[in-house]
């Protein structure tokens, strides 16, 4: 069934979630407290959807006419949440601006409306009105969500246990892989595996050890390969679990205690070095962002479309044959 659905942020993650229920068929609004963000949602989301369709990843139906009726842009919340089933909430990750952005979900959305955040590390239920409270969870993305299939679902407290159900139903049925959560924990599992592994880099590089390319290498020619494969606890049982008791015992390494700031990273900033979309960080990229994405996104949905066909052994879908 097509909902009406809100999404408030148009930023990196908003245009994005946008396009992502427009192709599960639903009818969007998006909406953004800065006009030059919405405007700029539209050249975005334009640009992905053309990459989908390209690759096969869309319907050739979906052109920018389509998108152009399937997600309108309104500049007020008000319009924005008027007879919205679903809210979207993908604003900034502050406490102060999701409160009052939910106090005003509460003013003006339909009671009925199922209040989805896409908080990465907030827990954002203290921060909503009780009497929204049991039509309120979290349904977190990654980016870009258009081509990553994992979506987090966690209850808030007092969450009505067929909410969670209807939101893992519209997940699966826009093709993606939601994964309820027993309960809300900063960074769900993936966020928190890839906080982890940040740790260890920040360490490598700031210590002199390793260069970013040196630790990319790494990472893509050592670690990256089997992953889509056997995930981590399914290498786990390939590597063979007596293996794993002696690293854990051998006192040679440990792992780096979370840091509060990397120099590395620190240095970088402040020279300007942001990432891809000011043309440098870690590396040098040049300035044509759009190009950047594009390349990012052709990579990305030729490795789904080869691991779609290959299979995983780990996981949700696991197969052993
Ligand atoms: N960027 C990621 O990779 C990523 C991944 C998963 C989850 N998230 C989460 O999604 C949320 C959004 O992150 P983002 O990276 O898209 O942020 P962003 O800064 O790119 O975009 C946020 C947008 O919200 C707008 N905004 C602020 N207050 C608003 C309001 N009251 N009403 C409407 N719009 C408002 C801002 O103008 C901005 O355009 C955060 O909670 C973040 O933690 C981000």
């Amino acid at each position: 069934m097509a909902l009406k659905v809100a999404v408030l942020g148009a930023g990196t993650m908003g245009h994005a979630l946008a396009l992502v229920y427009a192709l599960g068929g639903h009818e969007v609004r998006l909406t953004d407290t800065s006009m030059s963000m919405l405007d700029k949602a539209g050249g975005l989301m334009e640009k992905a959807l053309a990459g989908l369709v390209a690759h096969g990843e869309a319907p050739a139906e979906c052109t920018a006419e389509w998108l152009a009726g399937a997600v309108t842009r309104l500049p007020t919340l008000a319009e924005t949440l008027e007879d919205a089933d679903l809210v979207v909430e993908a604003i900034v990750e502050q406490p102060d601006a999701k409160r009052a952005v939910y106090a005003e979900v509460d003013r003006l959305a339909p009671m009925h409306a199922l209040i989805a955040s896409n908080t990465s590390y907030l827990d954002p239920f203290p921060l909503i009105p009780a009497r929204r409270q049991p039509r309120s969870l979290i349904m977190h993305w990654y980016t870009p969500p258009y081509l990553v299939d994992l979506v987090d679902i966690v209850a808030g407290p007092e969450c009505d246990p067929d909410c969670v159900a209807d939101a893992r139903d519209l997940v699966a049925a826009m093709g993606k892989v939601p994964l309820v959560m027993k309960t809300f924990v900063p960074g769900y599992i993936a966020n928190r595996i890839q906080s982890a592994i940040a740790a260890e880099v920040y360490k490598l590089i700031d210590d002199g050890v390793a260069t970013a390319e040196e630790i990319d290498t790494a990472i893509v020619h050592g670690l990256a390969l089997r992953i889509p494969v056997v995930g981590v606890l399914a290498k786990a049982d390939f590597t063979g679990l007596p293996l794993l008791q002696h690293a854990l015992r051998n006192a040679t390494y440990q792992p780096p205690p979370p840091a509060e700031r990397s120099s590395t990273l620190d240095s970088l900033v402040a020279a300007g070095r942001t990432g891809v979309m000011a043309g440098a960080g870690y590396y040098d990229w040049g300035k044509d962002t759009a190009a950047l994405f594009e390349a990012r996104d052709r990579r990305l949905i030729a490795l789904k479309q080869a691991m779609r066909g290959i299979g995983t052994m780990a996981g949700a879908g696991r197969q052993v044959d």
